[in-house]
C-alpha cells in the first residue's frame, strides 16, 4: 500500500506489507508473521518524524493502541496511562480539559504518544522527560512486555535509549505520565511571554499557555495538512565556548544559549546565514518562516529532500565548521 497518508512529509512510497495494530496481541501476531516471511518490521506512529526515501520491502506496523486512563492520584499529582497510538495533541487537549498540568507547552506537536518518549519531544522550555513516569514496551525478540522507568530511558535533548542502545529492540505500547494538579507555569520562553502579553493575559492558566503555544506554532510552522514537513529537520548543535566566540567575531549577533555541554546555537540561524531560508527547488524547499523545517509542496521526492539536507549540512559546515545532525529518521 502507499504510505502517502501515513507520513506528514507527504512522500508517496510503498510498504510491501502494512498492518494497523490495536493491542499487544496484534503486535505479537504481526511479529510472528514477519518471522515466517523473513521480513524486516518497521514501526510507525504518527509518521511525523520520518523521511521516506524508498519503497519499504518490509512489514510496516502502524500502532493504533488507544486509551487514556487515570491510574493513580494524590493531592498533588495524577498518573495517567496512555495508549501509544493516541494522537499527542488530542492527549494534550484532554489534559487541559481535565486541568492536569505539565504538557500544555507541548501543544500542537504532531505525532503519537508512543513516539513522544522515543526522541524526548520538547518545545518552549518543556520536554517529555519532565512529565514522564514510566512506559511499557514489547521486546521484539522475546515478544514479552517490559517496564521502563524514568532512569531506564536515558533521556537527553531529542534523545533516549530507544534511539541509541536499544534502537529497534522495543515497541512502545503505553506511556504513563505524571501530571500536576497544582500547575507550575513555564512562561520563560520569550515568544510565550510576548504572545501572552499580546493576548492581554495578566495571570496565565494551562489553557491560555496552550492557546499561546498554538498561536506561535501556527504562525511559524507549516501545517503538514497543507505543506508536507516533519517539523525541525535538524537538531540544534552544541559547540564549545571557544568555537562560539570565534563565530561571534564575525557575527556579533550570533544567538547562543549556554548549556552544561557548551553553547547551543539555533540551527535555524545557521541555515538562514548560509542563505537557505525560503529557497525553493522544484517541489521541495526550505520554509520561509522557520528554515529548520524542510518542506514538500506536493509530489516531492524523499531522496531529493535528503540531498537538499546534505547540501545544507555541507554549506553550514563550510561556513561555521559545525556539522548539523538530522532529527528526522531516514527510512
Ligand atoms: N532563528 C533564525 N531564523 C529564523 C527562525 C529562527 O535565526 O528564521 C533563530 C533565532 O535566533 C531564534 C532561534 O532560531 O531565536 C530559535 O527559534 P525557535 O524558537 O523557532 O526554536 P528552534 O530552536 O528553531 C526548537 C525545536 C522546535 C520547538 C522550538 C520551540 C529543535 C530541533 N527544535 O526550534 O521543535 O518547537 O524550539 O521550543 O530543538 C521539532 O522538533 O519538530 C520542533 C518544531
Amino acid at each position: 500500500i502507499s504510505l502517502l497518508p501515513y507520513n506528514t512529509f507527504g512522500i508517496d512510497k510503498i510498504a510491501r506489507y502494512f498492518v494497523q495494530v490495536t493491542s499487544e496481541k496484534d503486535i505479537q501476531n504481526a511479529l510472528d508473521f514477519a518471522e515466517t516471511k523473513f521480513l524486516q518490521v518497521i514501526i510507525l506512529g504518527g509518521g511525523s518524524n520520518i523521511l521516506l526515501t524508498q519503497d519499504l520491502q518490509a512489514l510496516v506496523l502502524k500502532i493504533e493502541i488507544k486509551g487514556i486512563k487515570l491510574i493513580f492520584e494524590d493531592e498533588e499529582n495524577v498518573f495517567v496511562e496512555v495508549g501509544a497510538g493516541e494522537n499527542w495533541h488530542e492527549f494534550v487537549l484532554h489534559c487541559i480539559h481535565k486541568n492536569w498540568a505539565g504538557v500544555e507547552n507541548l501543544s500542537l506537536i504532531p505525532g503519537t504518544v508512543g513516539a513522544s518518549p522515543m526522541q524526548n519531544i520538547g518545545a518552549y522550555g518543556v520536554e517529555i522527560k519532565d512529565v514522564f513516569h514510566q512506559l511499557k514496551a514489547l521486546n521484539r525478540k522475546t515478544k514479552e512486555t517490559e517496564v521502563f522507568n524514568w532512569e531506564d530511558c536515558a533521556f537527553g535533548y531529542r534523545e533516549s535509549v530507544f534511539k541509541n542502545k536499544l534502537k529497534d529492540h522495543y515497541i512502545i505500547t503505553q506511556v504513563v505520565f505524571k501530571l500536576s494538579k497544582k500547575p507550575v507555569f513555564h512562561t520563560e520562553y520569550g515568544a510565550i511571554q510576548e504572545t501572552l502579553e499580546q493576548m492581554g493575559v495578566a495571570s496565565p492558566s494551562i489553557k491560555l499557555i496552550s492557546d499561546a503555544v498554538i498561536q506561535i506554532r501556527q504562525s511559524k510552522l507549516p501545517d503538514p495538512k497543507e505543506i508536507g514537513n516533519a517539523g525541525s529537520f535538524f537538531k540544534n548543535p552544541t559547540i564549545s565556548k571557544n568555537h562560539y566566540m570565534k563565530i561571534k567575531d564575525s557575527y556579533p549577533n550570533a544567538p547562543g544559549y549556554p548549556t552544561e555541554e557548551g553553547i547551543k546555537v539555533p540551527a535555524a540561524w545557521l541555515i538562514e546565514q548560509a542563505g537557505w531560508k525560503g529557497k525553493t527547488f522544484g517541489k521541495i524547499g526550505v520554509h520561509g518562516k522557520q528554515p529548520l523545517v524542510l518542506v514538500n509542496y506536493g509530489g516531492g521526492d524523499g531522496k531529493a529532500i535528503k540531498e537538499l539536507s546534505r547540501e545544507i549540512q555541507k554549506s553550514v559546515h563550510q561556513k561555521f565548521g559545525i556539522l548539523l545532525h538530522p532529527e528526522v529518521n531516514f527510512l
